[in-house]
């Protein structure tokens, strides 16, 4: 069997074991493919969103079973103020729902609720839903299932770039103290104690980043899967992590495993 290509390979789950001390500490998802499963199944779009939030919540267990630190899960974008307003009101409901049947569970789980994105220009009722499930899991020290919604990388790194020049322009900093710890600090991610994803996956079949997460992906190792968000499932997210750990990071350095450094 070979993981080595950008795509994971089908494999039978049950029969390999994932290296426990290799689990991806940060995993991002773009949850991809919603409207497309939906469609497949003569329903409208939005139960495809419908389905894919139950979803969210398996895979949230899952990744937290498994010891992963930070979940980032990309629920809404930037453009995706684009679509039909009967959709987008759909979506904004969503996490209202989400939160009011899973957060004993996140509890139970110790697991920490962080957004990223521009909150306040949600809806009011979207945003008291979330600040308040920020609220009841703030103790929680646990797995961190951190939301991007309202979120797009390029927005994030203009409003980093203008917090900097502030700071320059009150004299706090000068242009030759910005570096790379500093726009670290200026992203949305800035609080996680893992910032950076080790792991990118993207659902559907599309293999594109959609502006998402455009400073931390840096390194991060891309795994494109076929399966629509609605079909994602643990041992779809175990497999990813086998094609993961099949990965020889190098960050520009040289590989451990001698022979690769032929
Ligand atoms: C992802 O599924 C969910 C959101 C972007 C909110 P889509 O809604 O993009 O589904 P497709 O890509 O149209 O199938
Ligand atoms: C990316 O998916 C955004 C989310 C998953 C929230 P889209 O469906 O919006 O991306 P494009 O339009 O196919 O690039
Ligand atoms: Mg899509």
């Amino acid at each position: 069997m070979f993981f080595n290509d950008r795509h994971e390979k089908h494999v039978d789950t049950q029969s390999i074991e994932l290296d426990s001390e290799r689990i991806p500490k940060h995993i991002a998802i773009i949850m991809d493919g919603n409207g497309r499963w939906a469609k497949k199944q003569n329903l409208p779009r939005v139960s495809g969103h419908q389905r894919g939030m139950e979803v969210v919540k398996d895979i949230t267990k899952a990744a937290s079973d498994l010891g992963v630190k930070v979940l980032t899960l990309y629920a809404f974008s930037t453009e995706n103020w684009k679509r039909p307003d009967t959709e987008v009101g759909f979506l904004m409901k969503l996490p209202g729902r989400f939160f009011d049947t899973f957060v004993p569970d996140l509890i139970a789980n110790n697991i920490r609720v962080n957004v990223i994105g521009y909150i306040d220009q949600l809806p009011k009722h979207t945003q008291k839903a979330v600040n308040k499930a920020i609220e009841q899991t703030a103790n929680n020290t646990g797995m961190v299932l951190n939301f991007a919604l309202n979120y797009g990388g390029r927005a994030e790194i203009v409003s980093g770039v203008q917090q900097i020049a502030q700071r320059v322009l009150k004299g706090e900093i000068k242009p030759e103290d910005i570096d790379e710890h500093l726009v670290d600090q200026s992203m949305m991610t800035s609080s996680l104690e893992y910032a950076d994803p080790d792991l990118l996956i993207r659902t559907s079949g599309e293999e594109r980043l959609s502006n998402f997460l455009l400073w931390q992906v840096a390194y991060a190792e891309f795994v494109f899967v076929d399966e629509h968000w609605p079909e994602f499932t643990p041992a779809v997210l175990k497999r990813t992590i086998m094609t993961y750990q099949s990965r020889h990071r190098r960050f520009g350095g040289l590989a451990e495993n001698k022979s690769d450094q032929k």
